[in-house]
């Protein structure tokens, strides 16, 4: 009796930890974590080799590549459709409100490392991935957690109007109510959101709010974390305990009941908290991807391929809340 229970055990433990490693990398239909293993076996090398020289130079640059990833991935899915220059059909999304604040120089290196994938393997790497993995190069190399990617994502033929690109993205003035209940439509649980928020690594800084913006119309900055700016930790949650989070979509999280004893796990335990970042990045990554004959590989990561520019247009109105960054 005592044998059979004790394999029994080993075997239910075995399963567990099979099944949540299974669940922590799983991939969607149509995404694999070997997808480019005969076609592009050097890709995700070159991507880090050549963000960590980025980084060298500016490790701000690594925020606004995670960013870039969430405003494509929020918005009509993961389908670098954030990177296309507006068009006859409309203004482009990237032009849209929440997007003004992306930085320039994110869309630059996102088609840099495109070109240098391509140069190397031919156009069969989508802009899509290269941000997913951007993103998540940026968490590493500013000393957060390495995690796989699932890849194959395609190209998206049409961008999100601006109506549809403000009613996806969260505005900071969102209290916990209104963030746990946008995020559900995406179904993200309550600890994925506190997960996703606000991950800031870098920003050009000061801590007197007051006399760094006096008025309301002053162009100076922040940092949104006060305690490790330029890097990828927990200290986020600590600020919230402190009473420091910026904005009140960070703030609230530490108000609110449900979140509250969430962002003090965090605060306290740092692996705790990669480990659930990680698994909400990459929910969040696969957000409606498309893959196998849907989309295309972008020639170039702002322009649809010509040979299917005729099917591009800006995407209908979605309804939904409106938002305001
Ligand atoms: C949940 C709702 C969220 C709200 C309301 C929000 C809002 C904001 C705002 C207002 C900024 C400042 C932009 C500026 O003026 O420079 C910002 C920056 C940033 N956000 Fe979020 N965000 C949210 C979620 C996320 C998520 C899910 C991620 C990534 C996983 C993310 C990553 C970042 C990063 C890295 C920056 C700094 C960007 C830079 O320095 O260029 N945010 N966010």
């Amino acid at each position: 009796m005592v044998l059979p229970s004790i394999s029994l055990l080993l075997l239910l433990s075995t399963c567990l930890i099979m099944c949540t490693y299974f669940n922590f990398t799983r991939a969607q239909g149509g995404l694999s974590l070997n997808f480019y293993d005969s076609s592009c076996p050097k890709l995700e090398s070159i991507v880090r080799k050549q963000l960590k020289k980025e980084f060298k130079n500016d490790i701000g640059q690594a925020a606004g590549l995670l960013r870039l990833h969430f405003h494509d991935c929020f918005v009509q899915g993961c389908d670098a459709s954030v990177l296309l220059d507006g068009s006859a059909s409309g203004p482009s999304e990237r032009s849209a409100p929440p997007n003004l604040s992306l930085r320039a120089e994110a869309f630059r290196i996102i088609d840099d490392l495109r070109r240098r994938v391509h140069n190397k393997c031919g156009r069969v790497v989508s802009c899509a991935d290269i941000i997913a993995l951007s993103a998540r190069d940026s968490v590493f190399l500013s000393g957060g957690p390495d995690y796989a990617v699932p890849l194959g994502r395609r190209d998206g033929l049409n961008f999100a109007t601006t109506n549809s690109t403000l009613a996806n993205l969260p505005a900071p003035s969102s209290n916990t109510t209104a963030l746990l209940t946008s995020l559900a439509t995406k179904n993200f649980t309550t600890t994925d959101v506190v997960a996703l928020s606000d991950p800031i690594m870098d920003k050009t800084l000061a801590t007197n709010l007051k006399t760094t913006c006096p008025t309301a119309n002053s162009n100076n900055t922040v940092v949104l974390d006060i305690r490790s700016p330029n890097s990828f930790d927990n200290k986020y949650y600590v600020d919230l305990m402190n009473r420091q989070g910026l904005f009140t979509s960070d703030q609230d999280l530490y108000t609110d009941s449900r979140t509250r004893g969430i962002v003090t796990s965090f605060a306290v335990n740092q692996t705790l908290f990669f480990e659930k970042f990680v698994s909400a990045m990459i929910k969040m990554s696969q957000l409606s991807v498309l893959t196998g004959r849907e989309g295309e590989i972008r020639a170039n990561c702002s322009v649809v391929n010509s040979d299917n520019v005729l099917l591009s247009s800006v995407v209908g109105e979605e309804q939904g809340t409106s938002s305001a960054f």
